[in-house]
């Protein structure tokens, strides 16, 4: 429990992780106000008690709202999300991931605020990596326009910080999955998988499915932000579970707990996608105490769950 009531700015809080963290913090009593543009966010994730304000971050209005709101603290989560849309159009992911940052930064400088939480990747950073699991001194060499757009953020968090003495951590997320997560789009694929399975359509593998991926518990993703806020967390953090898994490995999880027979449409892989990726979290755990606590079984199981009893079947 917090010890004290802090006015919490988080942008993306009517998208996936956001949302998760905001009913947190809301338990946890501090005042929530939630900015998003709803562009992937929903507004039936915003629950009661917390302020929600359609905004953009990349909108000069941004220093005006924090004027008004004063926030203590600022969880940034809103971003373009899409790797392979950053392919596509590596501009607009550029504004919303970079020039949203600086935005939101400079309206922070403005007011004074006490931390500048930032929700950064760490399976988009390190690129293809060179040992595993990958640490926080891992080289820095993404692969897409989106994990280079990301690391540009944390950049100038690092330089307000030098400059404006900007209290700030970055957390560096593996891959997060959970309930909320947008089946749409093409990055939660226990979220595609399950909606596919469930539907009774084959899904779809982007390569052989020996890639690995590191997957982690939505929850645990908000323990770390939580954790964050404490005086000793400083700088920038991976937050994974440091194991592989593969996608056909996965696939199979899902496809048993569904009781899905098909077998997956194999597809060539994708562009900018590595191969194998897990993340060390041993500072993490050193200085701020977190580590992950949800088995990926239990996370499945919990997300299926979810899925199937809230989906709009089509
Ligand atoms: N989900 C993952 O596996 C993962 C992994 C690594 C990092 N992250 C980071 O975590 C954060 C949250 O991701 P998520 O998975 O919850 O995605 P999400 O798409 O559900 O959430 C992003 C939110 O930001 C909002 N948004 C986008 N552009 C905006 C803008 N210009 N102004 C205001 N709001 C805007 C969207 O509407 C959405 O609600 C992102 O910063 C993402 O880069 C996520």
């Amino acid at each position: 429990m917090v010890t004290s009531r802090k006015t919490v700015l988080i942008t993306g809080g009517a998208g996936f992780i956001g949302s998760h963290l905001a009913e947190r913090c809301l338990a946890e009593g501090h005042r929530v106000i939630a900015i998003d543009n709803l562009s992937t966010g929903r507004l039936g994730n915003i629950e009661k008690g917390i302020t929600f304000l359609h905004a953009d971050i990349c909108d000069p209005s941004i220093t005006t709202i924090f004027q008004k709101e004063k926030p203590d603290i600022v969880f940034h989560l809103a971003a373009q999300i899409s790797l392979q849309n950053s392919l596509r159009n590596p501009i607009q992911d550029a504004q919303t991931n970079t020039l949203g940052t600086i935005n939101l930064l400079h309206a922070s400088k403005t007011v004074g605020i006490q931390k500048f939480i930032y929700s950064s990747t760490g399976g988009a950073l390190y690129g293809e990596p060179e040992y595993f699991p990958c640490d926080e001194n891992h080289p820095i060499t993404p692969l897409s326009p989106y994990g280079q757009s990301k690391y540009f953020g944390e950049q100038y968090i690092q330089l307000y910080s030098r400059l404006f003495r900007l209290n700030y951590v970055s957390l560096r997320y593996s891959n997060i999955y959970g309930p909320r997560q947008d089946p749409k789009g093409e990055a939660g694929v226990v979220a595609i998988f399950t909606n596919n399975m469930l539907d009774k359509k084959t899904p779809t593998i982007f390569g052989d499915g020996s890639q690995t991926r590191d997957f982690l518990y939505v929850s645990d993703v908000v323990n770390a932000n939580i954790l964050a806020l404490s005086e000793k967390a400083n700088g920038a953090y991976n937050i994974g579970s440091g194991i592989e898994t593969s996608v056909i490995s996965l696939y199979r999880e899902l496809s048993a707990l569904l009781h899905f027979k098909k077998e997956p449409d194999y597809r060539p892989a994708r562009t900018s996608e590595v191969s194998r990726i897990a993340l060390d979290s041993t500072k993490a755990l050193t200085e701020m105490g977190w580590k992950p606590e949800v088995e990926l079984q239990k996370g499945l199981a919990i997300t299926a769950e979810y899925i199937a009893a809230n989906r709009n079947p089509n």
